[in-house]
């Protein structure tokens, strides 16, 4: 089965069987492809964010290697107050051009 990507401030920990994954122990390929664009494209700003888009940008590229722009605005639907979103997705497009070579 799938993980589930969901959002921790709003989910209790009493309602979830199974393995739970944070921002530290996300790795592997894909993660560390977004990992490595975040960094090259500063996409953070105050950072409160950033786990959970870093996470949901590894779980969609997980899904789709190749999202559109209607993919990564439809995949990518945590807040950012800061408005890093035009960073978040040339980031996600970077890592996916990474993961393609
Ligand atoms: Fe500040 Fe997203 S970087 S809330």
């Amino acid at each position: 089965m799938g993980a589930a990507v969901v959002r921790s401030c709003v989910l209790p920990v009493s309602s979830v069987s199974g393995e739970i994954t944070t921002i530290e122990a996300v790795n592997g390929r894909v993660a560390e492809a977004v990992k490595g664009a975040w960094i090259a494209g500063d996409v953070p700003q105050c950072g409160y964010c950033q786990p959970g888009q870093i996470m949901a940008a590894t779980a969609l590229l997980r899904v789709k290697p190749k999202p559109t722009d209607a993919d990564i605005d439809e995949g990518m639907t945590n807040i950012c107050r800061c408005g890093t979103y035009p960073r978040i997705r040339a980031a996600i497009r970077r890592a996916a051009e990474e993961l393609e070579s």
